[in-house]
């Protein structure tokens, strides 16, 4: 892609790529050499840069740690097998930051300014792109309110920022998780929609008590009865009964995952028959019983596909059949990967260039 806009770029005197060691990546421990920075100020986005990755300097009242005006999204950059650097359906990210900032009363971006951002500085930080099969540099886009003051009200001012770090696998086996039936994640109405960041920040005592239990991660419930499914973790939740590709339709307490709609999308494409509506529990722990639940996998940006092998539900653990070569979300993890690394066609023009 072009560069159509001049970003003064700082570079690091001293590259810290050297001392990582790529068999011991940690998932958002060590970070790219550089960082995008635009703040908003006036009424408009200020002149952008690229500058080496480091603390930045807050007001003690800046309003985000109080009143949590702060919101992100997750992506990722791949290296081909022929050594380009592809990122994976940008601007729907930059559209959901922007539904996300919307929700929280914040600035909305510009789609260019976001792209060249996060172009320029991908390709200055190219080298930090893994080439290991299962690997990717995991991309942070944030933005936070930037005024100091304690006035319940929205910041005038806000900082958008980039910073990249190299990711491997997010979990490195099947995942046990239980339905929630107390807690919630968000409600119908409430800001489930929008990667918040008091939405993750809110998920972790639950998520605590269920890992103290022996469960990697929560499958979240609805707010009223919990008799609906959620989302799964940090992830949106697929399940496989009978043949059927079945997820919880999005809504306003839901996210819109970029992965759930390419999986959705890729199961269409196979002619695959794909349900998105209500899921009940009772649904899932049916067709567990009674061996026509055949897959359940969490979908996301971080972990792209969990596969989920227990579940539990009052008390019971039900486990899954073990998955062959041959099941959905084996095959429609190795696609993904395959687009990714430029190994397979990308019908849908999901990657960019960098
Ligand atoms: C992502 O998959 O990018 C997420 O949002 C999960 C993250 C909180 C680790």
């Amino acid at each position: 892609m072009l560069d159509t806009l001049t970003i003064r770029t700082q570079r690091t005197p001293a590259s810290r790529l050297g001392e990582l060691d790529p068999a011991n990546i940690e998932f958002g421990k060590t970070f790219a050499d550089h960082m995008f920075v635009v703040d908003y100020a006036n009424g408009e986005w200020q002149e952008p840069q690229i500058v080496p990755f480091g603390d930045m300097a807050v007001s003690p009242a800046n309003s985000a740690l109080h009143y949590g005006q702060a919101i992100f999204e997750g992506m990722k950059a791949y290296r081909t097998t022929s050594g380009e650097v592809q990122l994976f359906r940008p601007t729907d990210n930059c559209r959901r930051l922007n539904l996300s900032a919307v929700r929280m009363c914040m600035p909305e971006i510009p789609e260019e300014l976001f792209m060249q951002g996060l172009l320029q500085l991908v390709r200055l930080d190219s080298e930090w792109v893994p080439s290991q099969d299962g690997y990717s540099l995991y991309i942070r886009p944030f933005m936070f309110a930037t005024d100091g003051l304690l006035g319940v009200r929205p910041s005038d001012t806000y900082r958008f920022v980039i910073i990249t770090c190299p990711a491997g696998a997010f979990y490195n086996k099947p995942i046990r998780v239980r339905f929630e039936e107390k807690y919630v994640r968000s409600a119908e109405g409430g800001a489930g929609f929008a990667k918040n960041a008091g939405n993750y920040g809110a998920a972790m005592y639950p998520t605590k008590l269920a890992q103290q239990d022996g469960y990697n991660q929560l499958i979240w419930t609805d707010a009223s009865e919990h008799r609906y499914v959620e989302e799964s973790g940090t992830m949106n939740a697929i399940f496989v009964i009978d043949g059927r590709l079945i997820t919880p339709a999005v809504s306003t307490s839901i996210l819109d995952g970029i992965t759930r709609k390419s999986v959705l999308q890729l199961a269409r494409d196979w002619g695959m028959p794909v349900e998105e509506r209500k899921v009940s529990v009772h649904e899932i722990v049916e067709a567990a019983q009674n061996g026509t639940l055949q897959e359940a996998f969490g979908v996301g940006t971080a972990a792209t596909i969990a596969s989920i092998a227990v579940i539990g539900f009052e008390g019971t653990d039900y486990t899954l059949p073990e998955l062959t070569d041959a099941a959905f979300s084996r095959r429609v993890g190795k696609t993904l990967d395959a687009i990714r690394a430029g190994q397979a066609p990308d019908p849908h023009n999901w990657m960019v260039r960098v």
